[in-house]
């Protein structure tokens, strides 16, 4: 795991007398900006400039020979000043981080204040360094005999300016490494295979966030207590693995006592091979990557315990793997919900929502401020929002606003989808309350429309991050929507 810190480092006016391996200066275009300036008494910034190799494009990085007390000097280009706003901003320490990733530097200073205008602000800009570069750092090996380069660096020290206490932009950047972390916690579950991440795996990773820490709480129940609970939609879908599903239970108590709780609810299918109605091969070992929205709610936990949030979060991981078997359940099988209401499979590799529906119903029994279920949960989701946004669903507009804005503000972006009554209707079975399949039309839609059916008499939301959670070329988890989820929990903290 990575040791990298961040701390605010406050430089005397004059930047050549900080001491650092490595000074980050803006520059804007071919323009460079007032620290960079102040650095440049001998000219040398100014004369490489000249030589037009370096544009000073967004993200655009130049290394040059030391200046005073700092050993080397990055040039980091940030686009023209006027139109520098947050989005080029991100893409600039995007930028930033590339660049300290392919150097051997063991530690930096960043003048950040040259960075910040009307449109980027301090604490927002701080918090953004640190996740980025902390995202950037993540590399896996778990499974490598031979691990790849790690980071060279180990700290970053950042010189914030004038608008920030210090004690605030130190906040801003341990709010930002909290989150990097917590993200890269997600991207490291996701990333395992299927082998090592069995539900039983989940269940120990629960267990470590309550270790040493009196605030949080894990409790694992198993198939036998569920079976008691009467959850035989949950059981339907574990039933051909020799794997044991766990409910996972995970609550963290920052806020009053009493005050109720947000819950989080994960899917968290270890592997989906389809069951019964097995998948096709292509790309079928990229369903180990199913139990991404369990992941992100341990990945969102983590982050939440580390910043300490004054809020009460309870975390609920529906976790199981989908296998054929002898006792796999089969197509126009007929279970019983925990809810009490009858499901009709008719396609046993729309599981998601069969192990979603019983946690659902579990979660109210918390009086829960709101619900909120991650899950990657159908192909149709991929199909008609790609990868860029996450698919959001909510019997609340007011819930569904504060997600979509929490995506927004962290570039981990959400979009509103529809629960019409016209589409639920698709879910009608002759021999159940509900079939689990709606048919080929509108699949990410019907498939929410299964699971409001169980979110009844709270405010519920869902976020269907099939595209959203792992890219495939190159493999590996993003992280997604971690960063939404905890943004929505810090802005709820904050009241
Ligand atoms: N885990 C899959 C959804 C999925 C598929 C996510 C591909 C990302 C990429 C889910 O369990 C599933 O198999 N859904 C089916 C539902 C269908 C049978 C109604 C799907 O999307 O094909
Ligand atoms: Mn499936
Ligand atoms: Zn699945």
């Amino acid at each position: 795991m990575s040791t990298l810190t961040f701390n605010i480092a406050r430089a005397s006016a004059d930047p050549a007398k900080s001491k650092t391996r490595c000074a980050i200066v803006a520059v804007f275009g071919n323009e460079l900006s007032a620290t960079a300036e102040a650095l440049d008494s001998a000219g040398t910034l100014r004369a490489a400039l000249k030589l037009g190799d370096f544009k000073g494009k967004p993200g655009e990085t130049q290394l040059l020979p030391g200046i005073g007390n700092a050993d080397r000097v990055m040039l980091l280009g940030c686009g023209e000043r006027a139109k520098f706003n947050p989005a080029v901003a991100r893409e600039t320490v995007q930028g930033l981080s590339t660049a300290l990733n392919a150097c051997s530097t063991t530690e930096a200073l960043l003048h950040a204040a040259d960075l910040l205008n009307d449109d980027v602000e301090g604490a927002w800009l701080l918090e953004l360094v640190a996740r980025t570069i902390t995202v950037g750092s993540y590399r896996y090996t778990r499974t490598l005999s031979k691990p790849k380069d790690p980071l060279a660096l180990k700290k970053l020290a950042v010189n914030p300016g004038k608008g920030l206490s210090s004690q605030q932009a130190q906040a801003a950047l341990d709010q930002g490494a909290a989150l990097g972390r917590g993200i890269n916690y997600t991207r490291e579950l996701g990333n395992l295979p299927g082998n090592i991440c069995t539900p039983t795996y989940l269940a120990s990773e629960a267990r470590k966030l309550s270790r040493g820490n009196s605030k949080v709480r894990t409790q694992v129940l198993e198939e036998k207590k569920m079976r008691e609970l009467g959850m035989g939609s949950l059981l339907s879908v574990s039933a051909g693995s020799d794997e044991p599903a766990k409910l996972i239970v995970i609550e963290y108590r920052g806020g009053k006592s009493g005050s109720a709780p947000q819950v989080l609810v994960g899917k968290g299918i270890t592997f989906d091979s389809g069951g019964i109605s097995i998948k096709p091969g292509a790309k079928m070992d990229e369903m180990k990557y199913d139990m991404c929205g369990a992941a992100s709610v341990l990945g969102t936990l983590q982050a939440v315990i580390d910043m300490a949030l004054p809020l009460n979060v309870t975390g609920i991981i529906a976790a199981a793997e989908n296998m054929p078997s002898g006792r796999a359940t089969k197509p126009g099988d007929v279970v019983k919900s925990m809810s009490g209401t009858t499901i009709e499979i008719l396609n046993t590799d729309a599981e998601g929502r069969l192990v979603l529906c019983d946690a659902l119903t579990f979660a109210r029994r918390l009086k829960p401020a709101a619900v909120i279920d991650i899950a990657t949960l159908t192909g149709a989701c991929v199909v008609a929002l790609g990868s860029h946004a996450s698919a959001v669903y909510a019997n609340n507009d007011a819930l569904a606003e504060q997600l979509l804005q929490a995506g927004t503000v962290t570039h981990d972006r959400g979009w509103r989808m529809p629960l019409w009554e016209d589409y639920r209707k698709q879910l009608n079975s002759n021999f159940a309350d509900l079939a689990n399949i709606g048919g080929p039309e509108g699949g990410s839609i019907t498939a929410a429309c299964f699971l409001a059916a169980f979110a009844e008499g709270y405010p519920w939301a869902h976020l269907d991050i099939a595209g959203s959670a792992w890219n495939s070329a190159p493999k590996g988890a993003t992280g997604r929507p971690v960063a939404m989820l905890t943004r929505y929990l810090q802005d709820r903290a904050a009241g």
